[in-house]
């Protein structure tokens, strides 16, 4: 699986690295708002930060960089995205563990070594790579990973209440023909083939239902953009 997961990664790392240079995601209006909270929550505290699905780290690596960080703890299946963490990130002053295994897998695993030790979880465009099932089950077991002050951060794509995932799916996907200029032909129906294999997004309602079932008790939608089909929760128990 490892290997040719790779090997997918290097096949798509050149059209993420367009997709964020041409902001096609939306990726900048939503990452500031993570970070804007991120500050307003958790200003001078050192955090035991885990990020799901945390590919080369770089979305993410502005906070990293000038946060205090007791700890980073990054989960992907790409080796190769992994490796790509210390060029992005630099060094950062903090004990640093990268966990290259499938999510489910890494995160049953720290929910028996690390139970209630992190004060920020977070996910970036990762969960909607599995269906609403998997992602509840992941949602009850973040909230046994976190301290009784930390907070979830959910960024994902996002499904419109009623909509099929065909319906999505043709919807998300014709941007890509028509606006996403930066890539190739070859690229276009390379990004489309993997959404339309790989990708489960939620509702927004599910996903709120999701965090109440796994005992959050405070889950703030920050944005929903439709025309990016991005959400940002943010949830926690107080
Ligand atoms: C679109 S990238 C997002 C990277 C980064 N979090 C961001 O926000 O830019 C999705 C990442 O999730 C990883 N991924 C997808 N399914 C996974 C799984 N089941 N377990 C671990 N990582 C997974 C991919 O390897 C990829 O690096």
């Amino acid at each position: 699986m490892s290997s040719d997961y790779n090997h997918i990664f290097n096949q798509h790392w050149t059209i993420y690295q367009k997709i964020l240079q041409h902001d096609y995601m939306g990726h900048q209006a939503v990452f500031g708002l993570l970070e804007a909270s991120l500050l307003a929550n958790f200003a001078n505290q050192k955090l035991d930060l885990l990020d799901i699905g945390c590919g080369d780290a770089q979305t993410l690596a502005a906070f990293l960089q000038t946060s205090s960080l007791q700890s980073y703890t990054g989960i992907d299946l790409s080796k190769e995205a992994l490796q790509l963490v210390p060029k992005n990130v630099g060094t950062l002053n903090c004990a640093v563990t990268l966990m290259n295994d499938d999510f489910v897998t890494a995160i049953e695993q720290l929910t028996q070594e690390r139970s209630g030790q992190f004060d920020v979880i977070f996910s970036g465009f990762a969960l909607h790579h599995v269906e609403d099932k998997i992602k509840a089950s992941l949602f009850a077991k973040i909230k046994h990973l976190l301290k009784p002050q930390g907070r979830f951060y959910l960024i994902d794509v996002y499904q419109q209440e009623g909509e099929s995932r065909a319906s999505y799916l043709d919807r998300y996907l014709a941007p890509t023909f028509t606006h996403w200029h930066a890539l190739d032909e070859h690229e276009i129906e390379l990004l489309n083939t993997h959404v339309r294999s790989s990708d489960y997004p939620s509702t927004r309602t599910k996903l709120e239902s999701m965090a109440s079932d796994a005992g959050f008790t405070n889950c703030e939608c920050l944005l929903a953009d439709p025309s990016h089909s991005n959400i940002l929760l943010s949830m926690g128990t107080y």
